[in-house]
């Protein structure tokens, strides 16, 4: 395998005929080898197009801007701010008694670690895949992870994790679904019950899955959303914490900056929870303004139905790629009703260069993928021992051996289910190239 200069293309065209070939990409894509004309398979759309928002967004946008009111406590006379309203709905669809909005899904987590009760010096747990939002917050608070060993199956390891809440040194876990996968809920929720452990969830990547019947983030005590650009609800950046504990909300809704109009939220506990509070709590700036929520109150109501778009993506990647030469996938719990807005797999047969090559050969062909396995952080791909910042960065071979293997991708909308077939096949053929028995 190699590469002449960016007009060549190293490519096992099929491999069901095992034909090997070196071809010259022509601007049509037609290539010619041996003088047979293949016709191969290219991608074109980008990774990063989001959808646009809705229309109702783009008016409730315009809106707000010629109110010239973006501050979420700058109403006028018996006004609910369109914050105020996105909390009122977001709880409403999440059905828990509390939410507050925030300016990022990493804000969500640092105000719910505090709210929670975690001090600096305090250990909290946390599942050793996830991303850099979620050590950053962990460091802002002066918090001491210890990760826990991921699965196969890119989940929280519950031997590991019931091995490290038994030692009675951690009183939190602070669990990030990665890329929407969620570990048994149930058990989890009994081990941390047994050893007295607060659950913090971090559903930057389930917004709107569930976990047997029980939306995800109704499991712990706080619950962190993120709406930055890539995830179910867009505003470019912003975050949703919510809670069914008044004392915790209270709490978080003093340190998201509420300059003691808390009384304007739309989700909010009765006074009574602020009385004491209010004096013992600090402002940290985290409000989320009035445009951001305009946009986003204008896209729940799609969330269920971009979920099953999601979904039908989902399906028939993993109807392509299961079972192909080099790649592993993975295959759901019957009690995850998940959100297929990313896909992971397994590489299979190939050293950590050829999985190197294989990506590269996919992004010649316009598949963008993720590799986990890097020994160096690499766009929005980061790995447990990349956040040297942290006092102690663990030995944790189960999970670098998971993540040397891993490779991910996020499934935008604006691919048709006919774009994430082509996807697959060129990964599926890449693949096959490079797979060694
Ligand atoms: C797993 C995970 N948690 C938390 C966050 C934080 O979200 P934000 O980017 O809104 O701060 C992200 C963001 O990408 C994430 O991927």
């Amino acid at each position: 395998m190699c590469a002449f200069g960016k007009d060549w293309l190293a490519l096992g065209y099929d491999g069901q005929l095992s034909v090997w070939a070196l071809q010259f990409i022509l601007p049509d894509s037609l290539k010619i080898f041996s003088g047979v004309a293949i016709i191969t398979k290219l991608f074109n759309k980008p990774f990063t197009q989001q959808e646009a928002i809705p229309d109702a967004g783009v008016a409730a946008a315009i809106e707000v801007l010629r109110s010239g009111r973006l501050h979420r406590y700058n109403t006028a006379d018996g006004e609910a701010s369109e914050t105020e309203l996105l909390e009122k709905e977001y709880a409403a669809y999440q059905g828990r008694r509390y939410c507050l909005a925030v300016t990022s899904g990493g804000q969500a987590l640092q105000i719910a670690l505090r709210a929670a009760g975690v001090l600096p010096g305090d250990k909290v747990l946390a599942n050793a895949y996830t991303l850099a939002p979620v050590p950053g917050a962990l460091h802002a608070v002066g918090a001491v992870p210890q990760f826990v060993e991921i699965s196969d199956d890119w989940c929280v390891d519950l031997a590991d994790l019931e091995r490290q809440a038994s030692t009675g040194e951690a009183g939190y876990l602070l669990l990030s679904h990665m890329r929407g996968r969620i570990a048994d809920m149930d058990a989890i929720a009994q081990i941390c019950k047994r050893h007295d452990i607060v659950i913090i969830e971090d559903c930057a990547h389930t917004m709107g899955a569930r976990w047997n019947g029980v939306l995800s983030g109704n499991t712990g005590v706080l619950a962190c959303f993120s709406t930055q650009t890539y995830k179910h609800l867009n505003s470019g950046e912003g975050g949703l914490l919510c809670s069914n504990d008044p004392r915790m909300m209270a709490q978080a809704i003093l340190l998201s900056g509420s300059y003691m109009l808390y009384e304007r939220h739309g989700a909010a506990p009765a006074a009574q929870y602020f009385a004491q509070l209010k004096w013992t709590s600090p402002n940290c700036s985290a409000r989320m303004d009035n445009l951001r929520a305009a946009i986003l109150r204008a896209q729940l109501p799609c969330l269920d139905a971009n979920i099953r778009r999601w979904n039908e993506r989902y399906r028939v990647l993993l109807n392509v790629l299961r079972g192909r030469p080099g790649i592993r996938v993975i295959e759901r719990d019957r009690r995850e009703n998940f959100v297929g807005s990313s896909f992971q797999f397994h590489t299979v047969g190939m050293d950590a260069s050829a999985i190197q090559a294989f990506i590269g050969a996919c992004e010649q062909r316009g598949v963008e993928l993720k590799w986990f396995g890097r020994e160096t952080p690499h766009g929005f791909t980061s790995r447990f021992d990349s956040w040297r910042y942290l006092a102690h960065i663990p030995e944790l071979p189960q999970t670098r051996k998971v993540l040397a293997t891993t490779v991910d991708f996020r499934v935008p909308l604006t691919f048709s289910v006919d774009d994430c077939r082509l996807c697959a096949e060129i990964i599926a053929e890449q693949a096959a190239v490079y797979f060694v028995e």
